[in-house]
């Protein structure tokens, strides 16, 4: 009879304590870290007890208290000191505002309304408040840690974020090449600092990169949902130059002295060969009988004169035109 008795009464209280576990509204919510978080009550007073009559207060999951309204005012006694300065209350709707929400006031609340009338304190409603924090990491950014030497085509990244919550679900990289990309995915290196409780993350790779391409590197971020992908500004890493800076220099600098000089140095040969031509061919007649007038000299001085003469202003005015060819030439190639 008494064992009989006892189960009946066990079945009586879980049946009681499902019953309220139904009968109370419950919802999630959500804060972002250092804004304020929102604890709705959810309660319509549809008695119309006048607020001199209304005890409404939030408590935590660990029953301490963060805001009470008692009788028609704000009544800071059974205040936490953890919360006291940090709420305030929407007496329009019943919500309760906790402001600079940290990573530690995630967890469950409640919100109790209560009439206190002449028979005492009679629970007109409850409500329950599951509240989650995040925090938005930073945007992602690529570091080189080391970079290329001569003899060695591998690159060391670190990407890092900061300041977020909860911890991320993965940290990678994406390189891009001319039409390929491809993803490498690293071990995370997770901080939590312990007094926020936000996290730092990064992730490092080692990459051999072809020196005949540039190559473009993302990283990303996948926090944890409602909280989307964040990918970093792309790091560009470009193609080496195909020869070393100064024997690149070089060519540039011999082919704009060279060129003309050779352009130069043909037109002279060019005027060499039309003098030589000239002299096996007759001579200009004014150009002789002005030597022949000028008096009786040999005949080898009578036939030099008598060639350079005329053939002196050729020559000279072919070369001041490869001279022009040349300079022009010149002044082409440093353009
Ligand atoms: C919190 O927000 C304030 C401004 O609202 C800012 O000055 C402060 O740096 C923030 N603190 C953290 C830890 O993000
Ligand atoms: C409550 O008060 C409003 C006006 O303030 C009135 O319209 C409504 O009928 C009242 N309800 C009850 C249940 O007394
Ligand atoms: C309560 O009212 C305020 C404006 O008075 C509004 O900003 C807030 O969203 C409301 N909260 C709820 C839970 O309805
Ligand atoms: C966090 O990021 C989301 C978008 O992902 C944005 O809607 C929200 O306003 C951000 N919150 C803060 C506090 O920066
Ligand atoms: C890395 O080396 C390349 C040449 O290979 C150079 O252009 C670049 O500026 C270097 N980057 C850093 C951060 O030293
Ligand atoms: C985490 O990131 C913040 C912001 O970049 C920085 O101030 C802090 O020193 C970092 N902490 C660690 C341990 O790297
Ligand atoms: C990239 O595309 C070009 C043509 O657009 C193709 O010839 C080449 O094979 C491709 N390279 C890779 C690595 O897919
Ligand atoms: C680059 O990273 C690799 C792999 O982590 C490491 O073995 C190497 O020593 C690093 N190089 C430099 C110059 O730090
Ligand atoms: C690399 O990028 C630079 C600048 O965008 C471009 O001038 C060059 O042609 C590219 N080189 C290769 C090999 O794609």
């Amino acid at each position: 009879m008494g064992s009989c008795d006892s189960t009946m009464g066990l079945s009586t209280t879980l049946f009681v304590m499902v019953f309220l576990f139904f009968g109370v509204a419950s919802m999630k919510n959500l804060a972002y870290f250092n804004e304020t978080g929102y604890l709705p009550c959810h309660f319509t007073n549809s008695q119309n007890i006048s607020l001199g009559e209304l005890v409404v207060f939030w408590q935590n999951q660990d029953k301490l208290v963060l805001y009470e309204f008692y009788r028609g005012k704000e009544n800071p006694e059974n205040v936490d000191p953890d919360y006291k300065g940090r709420t305030s209350l929407d007496k329009d709707n019943w919500t309760l505002r906790l402001h600079n929400v940290q990573i530690k006031d995630k967890g469950l609340y409640q919100c109790f309304v209560h009439h206190k009338g002449a028979s005492g304190l009679v629970s007109l409603h409850q409500m329950n408040i599951d509240l989650s924090v995040l925090a938005n990491f930073s945007q992602p950014e690529i570091m080189l840690t080391s970079n290329r030497t001569g003899n060695s085509d591998v690159v060391n990244l670190t990407c890092s974020s900061a300041q977020g919550y909860p911890e991320p679900k993965k940290m990678f990289f994406w390189q891009t090449t001319m039409n390929s990309t491809r993803e490498h995915d690293s071990v995370m290196n997770i901080f939590q600092n312990n007094v926020t409780g936000l996290y730092n993350v990064s992730i490092s790779l080692s990459l051999s990169i072809s020196p005949e391409k540039n190559a473009s590197i993302l990283c990303g971020l996948q926090p944890e949902p409602p909280q989307t992908q964040l990918l970093s500004p792309p790091y560009i890493i470009g193609a080496k130059p195909t020869e070393p800076p100064l024997p690149a220099l070089e060519p540039v600098v011999t082919a704009s002295v060279l060129i003309p000089l050779i352009i130069f140095l043909c037109g002279i040969v060019f005027c060499v060969r039309l003098k030589k031509r000239k002299k096996q061919q007759p001579g200009p007649a004014h150009g002789r009988e002005a030597i022949k007038a000028e008096g009786e000299e040999s005949k080898q001085t009578e036939e030099r004169v008598e060639n350079r003469v005329p053939e002196r202003s050729d020559e000279a005015q072919c070369v001041v035109n490869s001279l022009k060819m040349a300079s022009s030439d010149r002044s082409a190639a440093h353009f």
